[in-house]
């Protein structure tokens, strides 16, 4: 009998490069070796003790299904923390609360696009993406940036000249992931005026908001025309308060008919966790500005320790980044993905070695990429420099025996 059929759809969806390599990664650990994780932008950083007393202040007889716009002490103390922490007056109406930022993506998709329509976005770009775009029809433009230009934004009319009639959305991640590059106010507001002048969205995905480094100040796209119903953010409390497992997220806009139909798809799934988004409520409601302040300061800090191990690699070239907590660096390789293999299956240091994804999954381009990796600041400032050590020690004897 022949097997059975599936989608197309499913088929087109890439693994993710972030996780592709963990049947490896498993099998080192099981020989024994240490692996420094830094292929996955899982925090370390301890999750608010806020958020554990919110869950103990939970007090009900039965986990009932939250309402399908979201918890609205969640969206009143959301919108109160985006007041506190950026100055601006957006209303709890418009939140939808979702089961992470990942569904909040899914959602916008689904909105701002029919199949065969397209979303510009900026390559690399953040590898899930590719898989929002494959399970929901929709084509990704991308739209080069370069490790020589910091991975910035190109001139608008360079970006312009990729709309067609087709486009429905530019979709910026900011800070970027993967590159930790930040856009500045006036980058965003030129990609804002693009998406005016043509009657398209402009979704900016804020998952890692607060954190700038070099003393930039964190900002939303909203605080550039909080009224304007062509911006979409996309939110998440996963990175912020290192809560990627309690998955909420939001889709923050002001526009009411996005909000509606949004709806109508929310109550489909019927509803995110309903005790994850009464204990975010609460910690939001109590938490000190402290926790961003010392959390970011600490990625800062890894940023700089990392980068600066990194860079003084022979042959390695990586650009800076200010936001974010993920680096791009390019390697004296061909093929990343195969020296990442090597570093699992092959390479130890006295017993350790080193998890990095290559960054080839990051790009929507064919062939671009092939020989970058990317690497998370997840861990403390002297593991990252250790780890940094065996990817020096593992490209020299990488070198001698593919010989490049
Ligand atoms: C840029 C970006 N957007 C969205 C997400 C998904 O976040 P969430 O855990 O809220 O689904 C991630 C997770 O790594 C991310 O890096």
């Amino acid at each position: 009998m022949l097997p059975i059929q599936i989608s197309k759809r499913a088929r087109l969806t890439p693994a993710s490069p972030i996780r592709r390599l963990a049947g490896l990664a498993r099998q080192a650990k099981q020989n024994g070796k240490k692996v420094y994780h830094l292929n996955i932008g899982q925090p370390d950083v301890h999750t608010p003790v806020e958020f554990f007393a919110g869950i103990k202040e939970y007090d009900s007889q039965v986990v009932e299904y939250e309402t399908s716009e979201g918890n609205h002490l969640l969206r009143e103390a959301w919108s109160n923390y985006m007041e506190r922490s950026l100055g601006i007056a957006v209303p709890p109406q418009s939140f939808l609360i979702t089961t992470g930022a990942s569904e909040a993506l899914i959602f916008t998709f689904m909105i701002t696009c029919d199949p065969g329509d397209e979303i510009l976005i900026f390559d690399p770009t953040y590898a899930n993406y590719i898989g929002f775009a494959a399970i929901s029809g929709v084509d990704l433009i991308p739209v080069m940036t370069t490790i020589e230009n910091g991975f910035g934004l190109p001139p608008l009319e360079q970006i312009q000249s990729q709309l067609t009639s087709r486009t429905r959305a530019i979709l910026a991640c900011n800070p970027n992931n993967p590159t930790g590059t930040v856009y500045s106010k006036e980058e965003i507001a030129g990609l804002l005026d693009l998406c005016n002048r043509n009657n398209i969205f402009l979704v900016v995905d804020e998952a890692y908001r607060e954190f700038v480094y070099d003393g930039l100040t964190p900002y939303s796209v909203l605080e550039l025309d909080p009224s304007n119903e062509r911006i979409i953010v996309v939110d998440s409390l996963s990175k912020r308060f290192s809560l990627c497992g309690a998955r909420i997220g939001a889709l923050i806009t002001p526009n009411q008919r996005v909000l509606s139909t949004g709806l109508s798809i929310a109550q489909a799934r019927l509803a995110a966790p309903t005790i994850d988004q009464w204990a975010a409520a609460y910690m939001l409601n109590h938490i000190s500005d402290e926790y961003s302040k010392v959390t970011t300061k600490e990625y800062e800090e890894r940023r700089d320790r990392l980068f600066s191990r990194l860079s003084k690699i022979p042959g390695v070239e990586a650009f800076k980044p200010r936001g974010a907590f993920y680096t791009v660096a390019r390697l004296p390789v061909a093929h990343a993905e195969d020296f990442a293999k090597f570093l699992l299956n092959d390479f130890d240091d006295n017993g350790e070695t080193v998890f990095v994804a290559p960054a080839s999954g990051f790009y929507q381009t064919k062939e671009r990429g092939n020989d970058e990796i990317r690497l998370a600041s997840v861990l403390s400032s002297q593991h990252l420099e250790r780890a940094m050590e065996i990817l020096e020690g593992a490209l020299w004897e990488y070198k001698e025996i593919v010989g490049q």
